[in-house]
């Protein structure tokens, strides 16, 4: 790819180094001003002229070639015009050779990327509240993999607590399997509200509890089957909605797998003089680090969140030598995750600098929060389905006679919602409306399908084609979409370092915006087979990278719709 930013710079006659140089020459944002700028205000001081005067002194001393074919002075800018038939041409031909590798490099070779996310909580229902840490943690492991990463995707089950005894003493007490195997995940929800509204008049229903959950931990066979029973139920829910999301794990490794792997690392943290005792507990004290004291063990011995985190990061440092490890999860636990970071950190351990919390905000549907002791919550299943079901309307009244209808809704269903957590800044809190994210003209994953969709018919109608002439592509609307499908490769990369697919996202609305716009300015298929077979390469081109995009993001591309 011709680096055209250096080969400007190289142009350029001024005292400033070369590489400063390249860092100060933007894309102009109006084309109409060129494609590149460099403003001369920096040089003022040093030039001792007014960068209106530099930029008329650089720009008459560039030597045009048939690269940069044009410069120009403007306002204290100094603005190139390249040759924009062969700038088309060669981002047509990147991506005719990469084909449905296009935006793949080898950058994260010998390098291992633990992922951290969707992490669902056994016996609770999988709500709205874990879809942007499931679409993603689930988008970044695309991306790290198509950078050449070895990618390790862990669910952290939350499959260890208090809440165990709970839920057997409720299912003793009023649940039976065959409701439970029937009913899944929902009949225990009922079962551990139950549990709250009689703990109130029943006191002794907590202590009976407690005692439960001291079973599981000793290891009691009743107790230990009971709880397997209650998370195959739960696992077997989820993995159907993974399935339908096309989200995949390596490991399922929850917070109970760590139930024999605190003791080591507590140890270290003693042995560093780093635990103290605080009111019977044993936490690290913060205080210099202006938070809270990090729990690891209360007062009754038992571990918690933070232990079994601390334990986490440690195994997972020496099982897979990460370079880094991600936890996507909501910001309302950064400072849990700043806490045990710390206490890495302080341990004297190099890698504690690895660990990331990829924070993110909430999903909200318009009638308001949810919370699961109520009871009330927002399954994400159901989400999908609606979702889903919404689709099939539109798809079945645009295009009645669509094959596969019931595939192509599910299809887009699942994309609109993956897409609306990966569509805004993470950190952001977002409000999910049906209307919005199945508007197939909006900035949504079905108005990407669609485009990508109208592609391929296209292609599908050219029957014709001749020897392509590539000078029908001198506009200025093909010309800002080869732009923007030059920027992919870069996108890719940076979504992945910055944890941030909304980068990628947004690119692919402005490479489907700007080919439709291209689409409606431009014949296509016409009589004079050279412009035609040119512009069906920027229709192909088009083609590979939405549905490339689509799949780093975890979103299917149907062929029709
Ligand atoms: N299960 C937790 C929750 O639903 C998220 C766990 C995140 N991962 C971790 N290593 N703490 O809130």
């Amino acid at each position: 790819m011709i680096d055209y930013k250096s080969l400007i710079a190289s142009k350029i006659n001024c005292p400033l180094p070369q590489a400063d140089l390249v860092n100060l020459i933007t894309e102009t944002a109006d084309d109409s001003f060129g494609d590149y700028s460099f403003p001369c205000f920096r040089l003022a001081k040093e030039m001792r002229m007014s960068p209106v005067a530099i930029a008329q002194k650089i720009a008459g001393e560039v030597v045009l070639d048939d690269v940069v074919v044009k410069v120009q002075p403007v306002n204290g800018y100094v603005n190139f015009f390249v040759d924009r038939v062969g700038a088309i041409k060669e981002v047509l031909s990147d991506v005719q050779s990469a084909g449905c590798h296009y935006g793949e490099s080898n950058v994260g070779n010998g390098k291992t990327i633990c992922i951290d996310y969707s992490s669902v909580n056994i016996c609770k229902s999988f709500h709205i509240g874990h879809l942007s840490t499931t679409a993603i943690g689930s988008a970044l492991y695309k991306l790290y993999t198509a950078l050449g990463y070895k990618v390790v995707g862990i669910n952290h089950l939350g499959d260890y607590g208090t809440q165990f005894g709970k839920m057997i003493v409720a299912f003793k007490l009023w649940g039976d399997r065959t409701t439970a195997e029937r009913e899944g995940v929902k009949e225990l929800q009922r079962l551990y509200v139950k549990f709250h509204q009689e703990e109130v008049e029943h006191p002794e229903l907590t202590d009976q509890a407690r005692e439960w959950f001291v079973r599981i931990e000793k290891g009691d066979a009743e107790a230990q089957e009971l709880f397997e029973f209650f998370k195959q139920i739960t696992l077997a829910e989820v993995k159907e909605i993974y399935k339908r999301l096309n989200v995949t794990f390596d490991s399922w490794n929850g917070e109970s797998f760590f139930n024999d792997k605190m003791d080591k690392p507590l140890q270290m943290l003693k042995d560093k003089g780093l635990v103290t005792e605080s009111q019977g507990a044993q936490v690290v004290d913060l205080s210099d680090h202006k938070m809270p004291p990090c729990l690891l063990v209360k007062s009754d011995g038992s571990s918690l969140y933070a232990t079994r985190d601390i334990a986490a990061a440690v195994w997972r440092k020496q099982e897979y030598d990460f370079d880094k490890c991600l936890y996507v999860v909501a910001y309302q636990q950064n400072l849990h995750f700043k806490q045990f970071f710390k206490v890495l950190e302080l341990a004297d351990l190099p890698w504690a600098k690895d660990l990331v919390h990829v924070a993110y905000g909430m999903v909200s549907l318009e009638d308001g929060a949810m919370s699961t002791r109520k009871g009330n919550v927002v399954l994400l299943k159901d989400v999908i389905d609606k979702a889903v079901e919404k689709s099939m309307e539109i798809i079945s009244s645009k295009n009645p006679d669509l094959p596969n209808k019931q595939t192509v809704a599910e299809q887009v269903g699942v994309g609109a919602v993956l897409f609306s957590a990966l569509e805004n800044a993470k950190i952001k809190d977002i409000t999910f409306t049906f209307d919005r994210v199945l508007n197939f003209d909006g900035e949504t994953a079905p108005y990407l399908q669609y485009t990508h969709a109208r592609c391929n018919s296209i292609l599908e109608k050219a029957t014709n084609r001749g020897n392509a002439d590539y000078n029908a592509l001198d506009d200025i609307e093909t010309m800002r979409l080869a732009k923007l499908i030059r920027q992919f490769p870069q996108a890719v990369v940076d979504s992945a370092n910055k944890y941030e697919p909304s980068i990628l996202s947004a690119l692919l609305i402005d490479i489907a915006q700007a080919f439709n716009k291209f689409y409606i300015e431009h014949r296509v298929l016409t009589d004079d087979l050279g412009a035609t077979s040119a512009r069906l390469q920027v229709v192909e081109a088009t083609e590979i990278v939405l549905k490339k995009g689509l799949s780093l993001l975890g979103i299917q591309a149907p062929e029709k719709m």
